[in-house]
């Protein structure tokens, strides 16, 4: 007997928590639990209610098996409006109705330009010199009446905190996050009534540069990108218990001072000295008051005032000491153990006035922290104490650094590791992806992925969380988002640097997608069309299409996506047919490019630009067929048609060769459907298995074709070359950065030489995680699971064991539920598990026989007799000899 089915509470469009939502008609997501096998839902029933408990809307018994973001069923919300939402589903063999989920409330931000009557305010009269002392801001005010609720709404130009009558409010770190602020500024909702008092009551901020005035990019970068001035914009609104409202807004008449903070920057750190703390600031009638002067008020946004479609960052981990080296020159260097994102928290003891100095880097060379890399990023941070008897707690307020290991400089007295840990800092995106085998190694390398996309994922996705640079770099999400969407819930958060995207694009007058968003490069780099960097307005949509199924995502995109094609299709023209422009990123990374020169891959750039495209303009066209955009659709299929013809006068020969005779060649040609004929399509493939054992099944490629060097040797009949070159520790392979003790994806197949020393290249990150798409396939392939269909309604269930893998199993929190492949070989039977969520369907195919069966919700076991494949033999001689892995980094909090 089944226990009774059980929905899960409510999501409200991407978000886990609905308080300040943008969107008037939210859609809802939920999930059913239940054990009963092969349930489906049969009727769904959603209530909404407002805070009174009165009923705004009840659907009834609605017949329906759609429980993915299903339509708001009622009429859209106000400004500031709140309800409650219930579902409760019915299903299953007897059809009954599982009990209602627990209510969820959703409140809708303000969402109107019209609902904002705060002014921008700033300390700056002037455009100063940064780095600036980071600015305290506030202002006194009165509650006369009984509060029945109070919201405070809030953005910056710059980064901020605020505080209400001394206490925080909310718990994002480096708030507002990074936008493409001249379009967008992003602003958050909070539910302050807990923190105001009757009578006198103060609200205030710290205000810092950040993103906006701050040193942003490389060869020293520049200041102030999107404008002078940093300014606090804030309205808080009191709602009084007899219905009127108080709102006490950001204006003129707010006041400014500075404090510890004396200097604060995202790339070279911070400087506090505690002698300048101001205990009470924020707190009635506690702060000496002669010192504040008025603030300015700036002119209205003219960029959209928005709420977030996803979580902010914040602080999800500490990590302690692992070990503390005294390295060759006598410093003290503290190891945590694993290359993160974040920054220290001390808590010390000492005299007023000395001062504590905190480096970060990733790795070691020569047993002292390598900062090279690093470049023009100081990232140090100083602490100034304000002495006396009590522990002295710091953390840097709006900086981050990625590191593993931090120099501690003037520490008085012994350093107790225990005084010391790493606060681990990223957008708060909810697990969702799990991966595991029985090669530890290989557990490694999934484990430095995840731990790449977590750093890398700090309020948008960057190249690197440490280097002067920490930019949203199209090119590297256009690869990597699918191993993203498996991993993490990240649509929402996505979704919202998508619509950055598209708004920096279609304001270009050439309506070419930038190489990072938001753009803040200089000419020549911010001009021109590149192909796999601007294809991220089609990729990114495209891959989170496939994880969430939210076809309204591709129908937001549309516009940005066909205006990307546009803008190719005006290159090809000019091109005579083929994209051949200069100044491509090509095959960036290809591991025979010089340290100094990453795009001189063996690869034509010309023929990887053309494939893109091609492939680019296969996705539009469908993108199109789904939204019933019939022209379009046509137009598109044309287009690809087009270019396809192109490619194979262009880079086949009649033989099934290529041109650029490189993996990447054949991977693209493979996997984009860029062979016209089965003889060459076989011909592509022989070849491109003979150079993968040529090249002794170390990498050859680079961002282009990494991403589907493994797919395309399946599509080849060689799924046993993927394995082995899985298996390669030599370097470049996945594997030689585990060996060499990494605990993050590099940027370089060899960012760490096998000597120990650092790669010249002056670009030379440990923690990017392009290289690291490898795990996507290690999902759907080596274990086996992938959505049939977009949104995982219907899910592939479909292992290649290889290697000498014993078992291996990935899971996945679908937005219907828990779905997990795994297989196992026992006794020289292999053994295939699928766990089914409950409203999905599987089919489940096993290696070899081919034969496929259809299954619904539950746990399904499959045993059939099984002879390992052979192990591909090396022609250059490099014998496999399993080994233990490394102590390399321990795996990220919350892994099953
Ligand atoms: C970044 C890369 C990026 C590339 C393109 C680098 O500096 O770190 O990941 O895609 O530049 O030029």
């Amino acid at each position: 007997m089944s226990s009774p089915a059980l929905t899960t509470p409510v999501v409200i469009e991407h978000l886990r928590d609905a308080l300040g939502i943008g969107t008037a008609a939210p859609r809802l997501t939920w999930r059913t639990e239940t054990d009963e096998p092969d349930w489906t839902q049969s009727a769904h029933q959603i209530r909404v209610t407002d805070p009174g408990g009165r009923i705004l809307t009840d659907t009834g018994r609605a017949p329906s098996a759609e429980s993915v973001l299903v339509p708001w069923p009622g009429p859209p919300l106000a400004s500031r409006q709140r309800a409650t939402v219930s579902v409760r589903v019915w299903g299953g063999a007897r059809d009954e109705p599982a009990d209602w989920s627990e209510p969820v409330t959703v409140e809708a931000g303000l969402l109107h330009p019209g609902d904002w009557t705060a002014r921008p305010v700033t300390p700056d009269v002037t455009a100063p010199q940064g780095p600036l002392p980071v600015a305290l801001v506030k202002k006194a005010f009165t509650v006369t009446k009984p509060v029945a609720a109070a919201r405070l709404y809030s953005t910056a130009y710059g980064v901020y905190e605020a505080e209400l009558n001394g206490r925080r409010v909310g718990d994002e770190v480096l708030a507002p996050g990074w936008t493409s602020y001249r379009h967008r500024l992003r602003y958050r909702t909070h539910d302050v009534t807990a923190l105001l008092r009757p009578g006198e009551n103060v609200i205030g901020a710290l205000l810092g540069e950040g993103w906006y005035t701050g040193r942003l990019g490389w060869d020293g970068g520049r200041r102030a990108r999107y404008g002078p001035h940093r300014a606090l914009l804030a309205q808080l609104e009191i709602h009084h218990t007899d219905g009127s409202t108080t709102t006490v807004a950001t204006d003129g008449t707010w006041h400014w001072t500075t404090g510890p903070l004396l200097r604060s920057e995202l790339y070279d750190g911070e400087e506090y000295d505690a002698r300048h703390e101001r205990p009470g600031w924020s707190s009635p009638g506690r702060d000496d008051d002669h010192d504040w002067r008025p603030v300015h008020e700036l002119p209205p946004p003219t960029a959209e005032l928005v709420a977030p479609t996803g979580p902010p960052i914040r602080r999800t981990e500490t990590v302690a000491v692992r070990a503390v080296h005294t390295t060759p020159s006598g410093r003290t260097v503290l190891d945590f153990g694993q290359n993160l994102v974040g920054r220290l928290r001390i808590h010390v003891t000492g005299p007023a006035g000395h001062t504590v100095t905190l480096r970060h880097a990733e790795v070691l060379e020569g047993g002292e922290l390598a900062r090279r890399p690093l470049r023009g990023a100081a990232a140090t941070d100083t602490y100034t104490l304000r002495g006396g008897p009590e522990p002295e707690t710091y953390e840097p307020r709006f900086t981050f650094h990625g590191f593993r290991y931090a120099e501690i400089d003037a520490w008085p007295g012994p350093l107790d590791p225990a005084c010391v840990e790493a606060v681990v800092l990223h957008t708060d995106l909810e697990r969702t992806g799990w991966f595991d085998s029985s090669d530890l190694l290989l557990n490694r390398l999934h484990e430095n992925v995840v731990h790449s996309l977590r750093g890398n994922f700090l309020d948008l996705p960057t190249d690197c969380p440490q280097r002067d640079e920490r930019l949203g770099w199209t090119g590297d999400i256009a690869v990597f988002a699918p191993t993203a969407a498996f991993l993490r819930d990240c649509s929402g958060m996505l979704a919202g640097w998508l619509r950055d995207l598209a708004a920096e694009q279609l304001a270009r007058p050439d309506r070419s997608v930038p190489l990072v968003v938001p753009d803040i490069l200089d000419p020549p780099m911010a001009d021109g069309a590149h192909a796999l960097w601007g294809d991220a307005a089609v990729l990114v949509p495209w891959a989170l299409y496939r994880a969430s199924g939210d076809l309204r995502l591709l129908r937001t995109q549309l516009p940005s996506m066909t205006a990307w094609s546009a803008k190719v299709a005006e290159r090809i023209e000019a091109g005579g047919g083929l994209w051949r422009d200069p100044g491509q990123l090509g095959d960036w990374l290809d591991p025979a490019a010089p340290p100094d020169d990453p795009a001189a891959a063996r690869t034509d750039p010309d023929l990887v630009a053309t494939a893109y495209a091609v492939h680019a303009a296969d996705l539009v066209a469908e993108a199109c067929r789904l939204l019933d955009e019939k022209d379009e659709a046509a137009h598109h299929t044309a287009l690809a048609a087009r270019w396809r013809a192109a490619f194979t006068d262009e880079f086949v020969t009649p033989a099934g060769r290529l041109t650029s005779d490189s993996q990447t060649a054949y991977a693209l040609a493979l996997r984009f459907d860029l062979l016209p004929d089965e003889r060459r399509r076989r011909a592509a493939g022989r070849r491109l298995a003979h150079l993968v054992r040529r090249a002794g099944f170390r990498i050859a490629t680079g961002f282009a074709g990494t991403p589907l060097i493994c797919d395309a040797l399946c599509d080849a009949g060689a799924p046993q070359l993927a394995h082995r070159m899985l298996a390669e520790r030599h370097c470049p392979s996945w594997l030689y950065p585990v060996t060499m003790g990494a605990t993050t994806v590099w940027e370089r197949w060899d960012s760490l030489l096998p000597d120990g020393t650092v790669n010249p290249g002056q670009m030379t990150s440990f923690n990017h995680y392009a290289l690291g798409t490898v795990a996507d396939w290690m999902h759907r392939t080596v274990a086996g699971l992938a959505p049939a269909e977009p949104g995982w309604r219907r899910i592939r269930v479909a292992p290649r064991p290889g290697g000498a893998l014993t078992h291996a199993r990935a899971t996945h929190r679908t937005p219907y539920g828990i779905a997990e492949a795994g297989w196992r070989i026992e006794e020289g039977r292999l053994v295939v598990e699928a766990v089914v969520p409950p409203g999905t369907r599987a089919e489940i195919t096993l290696p070899d026989t081919g034969e496929t069966w259809e299954r619904g919700s539950g746990r399904h076991v499959f045993s059939v007799p099984y002879d390992a494949p052979p192990w591909p033999p090396s022609p250059i001689g490099h014998p496999f000899v399993p080994r233990e892995p490394c102590d390399c980094g321990t795996p990220e909090k919350g892994t099953p």
